[in-house]
């Protein structure tokens, strides 16, 4: 990773904590919520995938709107407009992991641009990170929408690459999703995978150069590829 002059981050899953809706999700549906929330997530990606190959593009925000609205119908729990908004906003203000603001903070004082690419709108990837404060750490905060089509598609990867002035292989990418880091390492990237929970890697043509159980390997981990 010698060669690395950014890190780029994905955010859901990766910087930010999913199931932070869990919560918001018991008080809608009591005992239900991890349930909602997985279903919610897996479907979520689909339909961004799903979106992609139909050349039908929507907002992060309504593919997460659409996804909540399946789970609801699937699972025969009743949706009404306050509680599907309440929870769609919940996806506004998710939790960073625990040790991501170290980690990010180590990486600032190490000097590399970081910046975050998302299949999220402007507008989601901007309240995530402001509310969690994290926003100053940033170089970059980009967005597919800029492009119109969401990850793993190479135009979106390719962003990042305009943004930063770099090359592909100029760009350490990290992500915890592993079609992510499969789309990323095709398009080029240098990619590290984020393995917090025991994951089985996805079989899509590619394998991460690192693999990391959390944030806080990851300033070590630049350093010893001498960075
Ligand atoms: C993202 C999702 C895919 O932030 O995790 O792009």
């Amino acid at each position: 990773m010698s060669d690395t002059k950014a890190v780029v981050f994905d955010l859901y899953g990766t910087l930010y904590d999913v199931h932070s809706v869990v919560q918001r999700c018991d008080a809608s549906y009591p005992g239900r919520g991890m349930e909602i929330s997985a279903m919610w997530r897996q479907k979520q990606l689909e339909y961004t995938w799903l979106r992609s190959l139909m050349g039908r593009y929507v907002s992060f925000e309504q593919a997460t709107h659409d996804a909540l609205v399946y789970v609801c119908n699937h699972l025969k729990l009743d949706l009404d407009k306050t509680t599907c908004s309440e929870l769609c906003d919940a996806y506004l203000q998710l939790s960073p992991y625990p040790e991501v603001p170290e980690a990010l903070q180590r990486l600032n004082s190490a000097g590399l641009p970081l910046a975050i690419l998302s299949n999220g709108s402007v507008f989601s990837i901007d309240s995530v990170v402001k509310s969690s404060g994290l926003h100053e750490k940033f170089a970059h905060l980009l967005s597919v929408e800029a492009v119109g089509v969401f990850k793993p598609h190479p135009r979106v990867y390719a962003l990042a690459c305009q943004a930063l002035g770099v090359l592909p292989h100029e760009i350490l990418f990290v992500s915890s999703n592993a079609w992510d880091i499969s789309g990323a390492r095709h398009f080029g990237f240098q990619t590290c995978w984020v393995n917090r929970s025991d994951n089985t890697f996805d079989e899509l043509g590619a394998t991460p150069q690192a693999v990391i159980g959390g944030l806080d390997e990851l300033p070590a981990l630049i350093n010893a590829r001498g960075v």
